[in-house]
């Protein structure tokens, strides 16, 4: 990978993962080369916060095409911006196959839960409803199958007597704005690589961090 791999967000909605991932960067924690912004949505809050930024953007919104017509625009897009390493934040739409087979080794997620408890949506209030007393958030490469893939890292709390899944969901989000750009940054210093579809990381880091 380059020295500062230039680099997309794709989002669908807020954006506060892509906009603490804009502020490692700007901080010099950070060595992307945060070059483009892609959203499903135009309306998605998080395409302000790029503009403010001053990071390129684009909309792809699905007409009626099928799932592998909108991920061919959605590569071609990429491809078009030189982009190496595909980050999702927030982005409400699952990829084929082929899309992830592309851009594998390069292409992480965000997902918030302790994977591989909680895979899919609604993950707060299924932790609520389970009595679970921990939850978290998950960043993990991205394989073929759904919110599936290896653990970067992760990030714990305790849950709280009767808190709601709202707030719940705030302190989580918390945790994602700390871990994300960190295990972006081990992608980037080759601390941490996918090969052969398993994780290569550097013993010395740890895959939890509780809070
Ligand atoms: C986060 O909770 C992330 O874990 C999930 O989508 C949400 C995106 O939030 N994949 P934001 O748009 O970054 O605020």
């Amino acid at each position: 990978m380059a020295n500062k791999p230039r680099s997309a967000v794709l989002i669908s909605g807020n954006g506060s993962n892509l906009q603490a991932i804009a502020q490692a960067v700007a901080d010099g924690k950070l060595d992307l080369d945060l070059s483009l912004v892609v959203s499903n949505r135009p309306q998605a809050y998080g395409l302000q916060r790029a503009q403010h930024a001053g990071i390129a953007t684009e909309c792809i919104i699905a007409q009626a095409d099928d799932r592998d017509s909108y991920d061919r625009k959605l590569m071609q897009c990429l491809q078009t911006h030189n982009i190496e390493l595909v980050v999702l934040a927030g982005f409400m739409r699952i990829l084929s196959d082929s899309f992830v087979q592309h851009y594998m080794g390069k292409l992480v997620n965000i997902h918030p839960s302790l994977l591989p408890k909680y895979k899919g949506l609604n993950t707060h209030q299924r932790v609520l409803d389970a009595g679970d007393k921990r939850h978290g958030a998950s960043v993990h490469y991205v394989l073929p199958e759904l919110d599936a893939g290896p653990v970067i890292l992760q990030a714990s709390l305790e849950v709280n007597a009767h808190e709601s899944a709202q707030q719940l969901a705030q302190r989580i989000h918390a945790l994602e704005h700390k871990i994300y750009p960190l295990a972006l940054q081990w992608i980037v210093t080759g601390d941490v690589s996918l090969n052969d579809g398993k994780l290569v990381k550097n013993p010395q880091l740890p895959d939890l961090l509780q809070f």
